[in-house]
């Protein structure tokens, strides 16, 4: 495995990789890596010929509140990780070369990127679609591994590679949980362990959801209400958005049909945790 942190030095090995005809698979991410984002890291080494990983704490799609300085970051023991999963390069760039002085270009979706967590992250979108730009632009790779964890992410990502004919796969695998449910996140971290206890209200809250919907429920709104109430019991949860949207438009459904995204994002003591359910309603 090679650890790579010039920006030129990937794009020349992607070149030759292209020449010699191998496939590359491509996994970005910010680091403190758990068995969420190596469930991806797997995928990817299974269905390419060439695995590159990378690991970069994007300052862009962090509001001015939010915790890009705390972040939790632990290369070596990322590395060791990913050597053990057979990962052929990690992309390893520094902040100063991905953003020059001078910098100017953004990349903009402009649909389903002001709801859900675009409400309370005004411009997260925003860096989250300019960086997986800039990163396919030096990986170039044929398949990209997102999780379903951050649907909306992922979502908004599939309308960008359309919109602008980028040439590359992005798939979507499914949200590695914890015992007892909880969707893993680098932020599990930060949880105390009574806050851990009282994050699982959302999962279960989802489940909940989905137990209505296929019990026969098409009412966005009831089950909205019903989910907001469930977070509100917990007293360590401060709820940002319980919602029940379209997985085509990301857009809140009064009427509950077709392929639909269940999705909570909570405050668990200081910490924001997000989780989500796709579901087909016919
Ligand atoms: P990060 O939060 O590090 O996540 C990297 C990838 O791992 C994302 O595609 C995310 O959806 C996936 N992931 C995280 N937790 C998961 C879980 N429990 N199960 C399955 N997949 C999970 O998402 C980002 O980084 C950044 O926004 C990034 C796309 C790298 C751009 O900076």
């Amino acid at each position: 495995m090679e650890l790579i942190k010039e920006i030129k030095t990937m794009q020349k090995i992607s070149r030759e990789k292209a020449v010699e005809k191998k496939t590359i698979g491509f996994v970005p991410t910010m680091g403190y890596l758990h068995e969420g984002h190596l469930k991806l890291v797997e995928n990817s080494v299974k269905e390419n010929d060439i695995t590159v990983v990378s690991v970069f704490v994007n300052p862009t799609q962090f509001g001015p509140e939010e915790d890009y300085g705390e972040y939790p970051r632990d290369l070596e023991r990322d590395l060791d990780l990913l050597r053990e999963r057979n990962v052929d390069y990690v992309l390893y760039p520094a902040v100063e070369d991905v953003y020059p002085e001078g910098y100017a270009t953004y990349v903009q979706v402009e649909k389903g990127t002001d709801v859900l967590c675009g409400r309370s992250r005004p411009n997260h979108f925003k860096g989250v679609t300019t960086i997986v730009s800039k990163l396919f632009n030096m990986v170039k790779p044929h398949r990209a591994y997102f999780g379903q964890k951050d649907g909306q992410q992922f979502l908004i990502i599939r309308q960008m590679v359309d919109d602008l004919n980028m040439d590359i796969e992005v798939v979507a695998c499914p949200t590695a949980r914890e015992e007892g449910g909880l969707a893993m996140s680098s932020r599990n971290k930060y949880l105390s362990p009574q806050e851990r206890e009282a994050a699982l209200v959302i999962n279960r809250t989802l489940q909940k959801a989905k137990k209505w919907i296929e019990e026969g429920e098409r009412d966005g709104w009831e089950i909205k209400k019903k989910m907001e109430r469930e977070i509100r019991a917990e007293p360590l949860a401060t709820l940002d958005y319980a919602s029940v949207v379209s997985r085509e438009s990301l857009q809140e459904l009064g009427e509950i049909k077709g392929p639909i995204m269940i999705a909570i994002a909570a405050f668990i003591g200081s910490t924001r945790l997000i989780d989500n359910v796709w579901l087909e309603v016919k």
